[in-house]
């Protein structure tokens, strides 16, 4: 299944849950890390556990929660409480290398055997860029990873902070500084050579949603599938700029179409401009998310 929003939600505060349920985004993350402050984690934990029991019915909107790194003794708790309540997914933070997200898994199967739950039900989303470490563990993931990982993000703030970088993008033209930028285009190769979906980073200033439209359509182009977001108000532009458009559907037929007529050709002209067989695969492609972005309803 295909996520375009992927809400953040603070795992302590009932009000932004209601409200996050109330929202457009294809998934909410209940989170337990970050934006939980360390007095609140166990009424954090007991909160989204009880949101979570109180909200079977995913069909519409699915139900994640992101734990605390596995190398905090608070991730272990967080996960035999939520798991209770049969969350859709685990959002993974801070992992060093391929070898935690296979760890998350193992830990996942014990506890659906505990809860009852079909093994292997519970998806995982890996934030692949937090630690230094996690740079140069990439290839990792491609020596055999659980197939419960189905997405992957990146992230530049924690990135920052385990490089000793006091900012992560140019002070004059905003960009992101190359250690970010590979960050990136890593977590973009490996989440494509393994078959996952790649997930653009969140826009924090989250006010400003021509520059959130821009950061869509940029992560589009590169290749990207859907966007973290922090404030309701960011989903509904998320789910547009990642729903192919009726004028990217009707191309792609175009293109799929020509070819089909022409079979045995691997090179043709439509319009004035050559398409040969990566424009044929990326029409399916966008065939394809087109298709699955429709079953969402
Ligand atoms: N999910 C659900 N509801 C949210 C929300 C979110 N992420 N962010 C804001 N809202 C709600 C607010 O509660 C408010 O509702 P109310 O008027 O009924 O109280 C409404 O949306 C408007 O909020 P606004 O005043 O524009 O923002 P804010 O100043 O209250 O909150 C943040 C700003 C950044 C603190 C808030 O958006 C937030 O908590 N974001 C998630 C942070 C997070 O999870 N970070 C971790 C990942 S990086
Ligand atoms: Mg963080």
């Amino acid at each position: 299944m295909i996520i375009r929003s992927w809400l953040f939600v603070p795992g302590d505060s009932d009000r932004k849950m209601e409200k996050g349920r109330a929202n457009v985004a294809d998934a909410l993350i209940l989170d337990l890390e970050d934006s939980v402050a360390d007095t609140r984690q166990e009424i954090a934990r007991e909160m989204t556990r009880d949101f979570l029991i109180a909200n079977t019915d995913r069909s519409r909107q699915q139900l994640w929660v992101r734990i605390n790194p596995l190398d905090n003794p608070l991730s272990l708790p967080d996960l035999a409480a939520i798991i209770q309540g049969a969350p859709n997914g685990i959002v993974l933070p801070k992992v060093f290398s391929a070898a935690d997200v296979n760890k998350l898994a193992d830990y996942l199967e014990i506890l659906e055997v505990r809860e009852g739950l079909p093994v292997g039900s519970t998806k995982i989303h890996c934030v692949s860029t937090e630690t230094a470490a996690s740079l140069l563990t990439f290839h990792t993931y491609l020596d055999g990873i659980t197939d419960r990982l189905v997405a992957m993000t990146w992230g530049g703030e924690d990135l920052a902070a385990s490089l000793g970088a006091s900012d992560n993008r140019h002070p004059l033209t905003g960009e992101y500084d190359s250690p970010f930028l590979y960050a990136k285009t890593m977590c973009l190769a490996t989440a494509r050579a393994i078959e996952v979906q790649p997930v653009g980073v969140v826009v924090v200033d989250f006010r400003n949603l021509d520059e959130l439209e821009a950061d869509c359509l940029r992560d589009r182009r590169a290749g990207f599938i859907g966007k973290i977001a922090i404030h309701p108000g960011q989903t509904e532009v998320i789910n547009r700029a990642f729903t192919p458009s009726d004028e990217d559907v009707a191309h792609a037929q175009k293109i799929i179409d020509v070819f089909a007529k022409n079979p045995g050709l691997g090179t043709i002209g439509i319009d004035g401009k050559m398409y040969d067989m990566p424009h044929l695969k990326q029409a399916n492609n966008l065939l394809s998310l087109s298709e699955q972005i429709k079953s969402l309803g």
